[in-house]
C-alpha cells in the first residue's frame, strides 16, 4: 500500500497534506508518562524495544498523525561510541567525559562497531513495523554530526557553545576529525535503521543556529549532505528530510540530494517557498507555542495552507511540542491540518 506520507515527501499528489509533530512521543501524553514511570528512567525506555514501540505508536493512536517517529534519542549514538550518557532530572542530558583532545577522540568506538551496538533501536523498529498500520509511515532519525558534537564536546546543553567554538576557531582540524568520525557512524546507523524497516529519514540539526552563516556549510551542512548522498546511492526510495533549525540566511545556499527541507518556526514559510519550494518539498512550520491556543493554531494552519497550497508540503510544527501542551490541542492541530488541505 502506498503511504500518503512517503508520496508527499516525493512531491506526489495526495488526498490531503499529511501531518506529524516533532517530538510527538513524549511528556505531554499521560500514556507516555505511565510507560516511562514503569521503565524507571528515560534511557531505560530507549533501551527497551517493547516499551519504545509502545510510546512510538501512542501519538498515532491518540493524536492521529500520519507518521510515527521512532522513539529514541539522538544521543544514543555518542553513548554507543563509548561516551557515558546520563539524563539528569530537570537538567537534561549529560556526558561526564566530554572530548577535549585528540587522544580522547581516538579512544571512541567508530564505524560499524558503534553502529552495531544500537541493536535495541533496530529491534524497536522491527516491532513497530509489525504493529503500525500499513498506510502510516515510520520516520527514523539521527542528529546531525554538528548537533551531536556539541554534546560530545560541551558535555551537556549550552547557551554559548564556547568550548565547541574555541575548538572551531583554534583547532578546526580536531573538530573536523570528530565530525568525520560521527558522520561515519551515522551513515551506518541510518543504513541499519533502513534495513530494519523505517520508511523515511529525518536529520535533526537542532543547534545549526550556533554556527555563523559563513561557516555553516563547512562545519555542519556538508556532513549532512554526505550522509544523504550515502543513503540516496543505496536507498533512493527512502525520502530524506533535512531539518537545520534557525538559519534563514542559509536558504540561499542550500544544496544536496535530499527530498524535504524542514522549515523551522522562525523562518517565514513564504521565504522558504520562494527560495526552495521548486527544488524541495517543504515541511513545517507552525510555532509550537501556538498549541497553547486552539484559535491561534487554526489561524496558523490556515495561513500555512494558503501559502503552500495542496502539494509539495508536509504539515509539522517548526520545532518540538512542549510537555505542557494539552493533548486536546495537539489533536486539534492534526485534524485542522487534515481538514484545511483535504481535496474533495
Ligand atoms: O516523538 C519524538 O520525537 C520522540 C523521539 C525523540 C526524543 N528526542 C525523545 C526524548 C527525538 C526525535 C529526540 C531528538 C532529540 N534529542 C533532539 C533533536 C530534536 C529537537 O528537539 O531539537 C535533541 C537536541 C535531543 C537531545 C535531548 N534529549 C535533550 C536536550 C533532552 C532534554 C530536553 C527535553 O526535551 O527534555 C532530551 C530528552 C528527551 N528525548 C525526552 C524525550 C521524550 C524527554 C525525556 C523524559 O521523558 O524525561
Amino acid at each position: 500500500m502506498s503511504k500518503i506520507f512517503v508520496d508527499a515527501c516525493f512531491g506526489k499528489e495526495t488526498p490531503y497534506t499529511p501531518v506529524w509533530m516533532m517530538r510527538q512521543a513524549g511528556r505531554y501524553l499521560p500514556e507516555y508518562m505511565k510507560v516511562r514511570a514503569e521503565a524507571g528512567n528515560f534511557l531505560n525506555l530507549c533501551h527497551d524495544p517493547k516499551k519504545a514501540c509502545e510510546v512510538t505508536l501512542q501519538p498515532v493512536d491518540i493524536v492521529g498523525v500520519d507518521a510515527a517517529i521512532l522513539f529514541s534519542d539522538i544521543l544514543v549514538i555518542p553513548d554507543e561510541m563509548g561516551m557515558d550518557l546520563e539524563f539528569i532530572k530537570g537538567e537534561g542530558p549529560k556526558f561526564n567525559d566530554p572530548i577535549k583532545d585528540e587522544s580522547e577522540l581516538e579512544r571512541l568506538i567508530g564505524g560499524d562497531e558503534a553502529a552495531s551496538k544500537l541493536t535495541y533501536v533496530y529491534e524497536t523498529i522491527k516491532l513497530i513495523k509489525e504493529q503500525l498500520a500499513e498506510d502510516k509511515a515510520l520516520i527514523g532519525f539521527t542528529g546531525a554530526p554538528w548537533t551531536l558534537a556539541t554534546y560530545m564536546i560541551e558535555g551537556q546543553g549550552t547557551k554559548t557553545y564556547n568550548i565547541c567554538k574555541k575548538m572551531m576557531y583554534s583547532n578546526p582540524e580536531l573538530l573536523h576529525k570528530i565530525l568525520a568520525k560521527v558522520t561515519e557512524v551515522v551513515k551506518l546507523y541510518m543504513e541499519k535503521q533502513i534495513e530494519a524497516g523505517i520508511d523515511v529519514v529525518q536529520i535533526f540539526d537542532s543547534w545549526a543556529a550556533a554556527i555563523e552563516p559563513s561557516k555553516y556549510d563547512e562545519f555542519s551542512w556538508k556532513y549532512m549532505v554526505e550522509i544523504a548522498d550515502y543513503l540516496k546511492a543505496k536507498y533512493p526510495h527512502i525520502p530524506i528530510i533535512m531539518f537545520p533549525k534557525g538559519i534563514p540566511s542559509f536558504l540561499d545556499s542550500v544544496y544536496g540530494n535530499f527530498d524535504v527541507f524542514g522549515v523551522d518556526w522562525s523562518t517565514p514559510m513564504t521565504l522558504a517557498k520562494e527560495k526552495l519550494g521548486d527544488r524541495y518539498v517543504l515541511q513545517g512550520n507552525m510555532e509550537p507555542c501556538r498549541l497553547y491556543s486552539k484559535e491561534a493554531t487554526t489561524t496558523s494552519v490556515e495561513e500555512i495552507q494558503n501559502i503552500m497550497g495542496t502539494s509539495r508540503h508536509i504539515f509539522n510544527l517548526g520545532h518540538g511540542i512542549l510537555p505542557d501542551v494539552p493533548v486536546e490541542n495537539a489533536k486539534h492541530f492534526v485534524s485542522e491540518c487534515q481538514r484545511v488541505s483535504r481535496k474533495s
